[in-house]
């Protein structure tokens, strides 16, 4: 596959679940990836490994959404990888994707979990979107992955909710500030996503009260949504811009 003039796509989290099937999906489609990890080194390699293997080009970096301090050095390791990979000192496609989830009652919630939540789900969003924004190329686009949890209500997981809430309404904003360089930002809200994330979807009764409230009546896998994010890093998607997208069969409708 040639990587001449090849689009550039950094996803964040791409080491597992939704960001590891958007990296491996936008890949197939000649997407150059640079993809992040944070506590699992050796899953970010596999997955840069396997585009690799199937004819891509992708990098794997550590990057931790907690540590803001760190994000100036971060953007210039990828200068550096643009530059050296791609002989490029610019990218396309911004995907944050990276998140946790803290099951927690509102009245269990200690301020500890309630800023390490905001820290990985909104804060690091906000700032790394700033630091690279100047990295974006004109006419690019940022996608942020938020949650059907934006939209409905289910006991513990309030902060995470309200955060994703946020994040959208960042969408918004980002598309307004950035609209003098025509980069696009949307979001992409996944339903209930057959992962690790936040400890995995539960015994089988719970796993079937999901697909009994979801009008396909499945949990979604993370191909559901890393086909579809990929199929948006394109032009094919150029005149969407500050939206919310929900991709979950349809959950809670
Ligand atoms: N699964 C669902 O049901 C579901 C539903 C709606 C929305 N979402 C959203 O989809 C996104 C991906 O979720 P997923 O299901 O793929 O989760 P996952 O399987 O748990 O993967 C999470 C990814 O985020 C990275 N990550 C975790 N903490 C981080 C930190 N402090 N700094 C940087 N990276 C960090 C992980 O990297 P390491 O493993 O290397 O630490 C991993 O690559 C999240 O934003 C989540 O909120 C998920």
């Amino acid at each position: 596959m040639s990587t001449d003039n090849q689009k550039v796509a950094l996803i964040t989290g791409g080491s597992q679940g939704i960001g590891k099937s958007i990296a491996l999906n936008a890949a197939k489609r000649g997407i150059g990836v640079i993809l992040t990890y944070n506590s699992h080194p050796e899953a970010g390699t596999a997955v840069a490994n396997e585009i690799k293997a199937n004819g891509g080009k992708a990098v794997a970096l550590k990057w931790d959404s907690a540590d803001v301090a760190s994000f100036n050095d971060f953007a210039s390791q990828v200068q550096q990888v643009l530059k050296n990979e791609w002989n490029r000192d610019n990218f396309d496609y911004l995907v944050n994707n990276a998140g946790i989830a803290q099951r927690t009652l509102i009245r269990d919630t200690t301020e500890e979990i309630f800023d390490q939540l905001v820290n990985v789900n909104f804060k690091g969003v906000f700032f790394l979107s700033q630091r690279l924004i100047p990295l974006i190329a004109d006419g690019g686009q940022i996608i942020n992955i938020s949650s059907g949890l934006a939209r409905f209500a289910f006991p513990g997981v309030a902060v995470y909710g309200a955060l994703k809430a946020a994040v959208e309404a960042l969408t918004r904003y980002f598309a307004k500030e950035y609209a003098d360089r025509k980069i696009r930002v949307n979001t992409v809200a996944p339903g209930a996503i057959d992962t690790e994330f936040g400890g995995g979807k539960g015994d089988e009764s719970h796993r079937r009260q999901i697909a009994d409230m979801t009008a396909l009546g499945r949990l979604g896998e993370a191909d559901d949504i890393g086909l579809f994010v990929a199929s948006l890093l394109s032009d094919d998607s150029r005149f969407l811009n500050a939206q919310r997208i929900e991709v979950s069969g349809g959950i809670v409708i």
